[in-house]
C-alpha cells in the first residue's frame, strides 16, 4: 500500500508493506544511508530520526505509523552541514568510528529544540538511549554545550574555523 511522508521537506511516496520499519524505507527504498542500523530493536539509538519534531527510533517505527508525518533525518538537519551541532561536532572532533554519531546528533538536535541551554543532567537524560561503543560520551556532552552556546551567541552559529562538511552523514 502506498504511504506518503514528508522527508526533509519533500513529499515522498513509497509502496511497501505497512509493517516495514521506517529505517528500511529510508535506507533500502530511498537510498538515504545517513541513518544507521545498529540493533534493530530500539535499544541503541543509531537509527534516531525526528518524527513531527520528536526523536524516534526508525528501526521500530513501522511505515504505517509514519504515514503523513514530517520526518527529519541527518541529511535534512541542515542544507550544508552547518547546523550548530554539526559544527560543534567537528570542532570538538567527537566521532571515533562514527557509526553511532548520526543518531547522537539527531537526539541532541531534538533536545536543543526543546531546551536551548541544557544542563549536564538534561543532556545525560536526553542522550541516555544513544549508545556509543567507542565511548565518546564526554565529547558528545561538550559538543552539545558548545552548540547551545553557538546558537545563543548573537550573530553566531557558523564559526569561521570550521570547514564545510556533512558531519554525521555518509554511508
Ligand atoms: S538500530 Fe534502532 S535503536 Fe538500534
Ligand atoms: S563513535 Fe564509534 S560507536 Fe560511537
Amino acid at each position: 500500500m502506498p504511504y506518503t511522508l514528508n522527508i526533509n521537506g519533500k513529499s515522498v511516496s513509497v509502496d511497501v508493506p505497512g509493517a516495514m520499519p521506517l529505517l528500511w524505507v529510508l535506507r533500502d527504498e530511498l537510498d538515504m544511508c545517513g541513518t544507521k542500523f545498529g540493533c534493530g530493536a530500539g535499544q541503541c539509538g543509531a537509527c534516531t530520526v525526528h518524527v513531527n519534531g520528536a526523536p524516534a527510533r526508525a528501526c521500530i517505527t513501522p511505515i504505517s505509523a509514519a504515514n503523513g508525518k514530517n520526518i527529519t533525518t541527518i541529511e535534512g538537519l541542515s542544507p550544508d552541514g552547518t547546523h550548530p551541532l554539526q559544527l560543534a561536532w567537528q570542532e570538538i572532533d567527537v566521532p571515533q568510528c562514527g557509526y553511532c554519531q548520526a543518531g547522537q546528533i539527531m537526539s541532541a538536535a531534538a533536545l536543543l529544540s526543546k531546551k536551548p541551554n541544557p544542563t549536564d543532567a538534561d543532556i545525560d537524560a536526553a542522550m541516555d538511549g544513544n549508545l556509543c561503543r567507542c565511548g565518546t560520551y564526554l565529547r558528545i556532552r561538550a559538543a552539545i554545550h558548545k552548540a547551545a552556546h553557538m546558537s545563543s551567541a548573537p550573530g553566531s552559529g557558523k564559526p569561521t574555523s570550521a570547514p564545510p562538511s556533512s558531519a554525521g552523514g555518509g554511508q
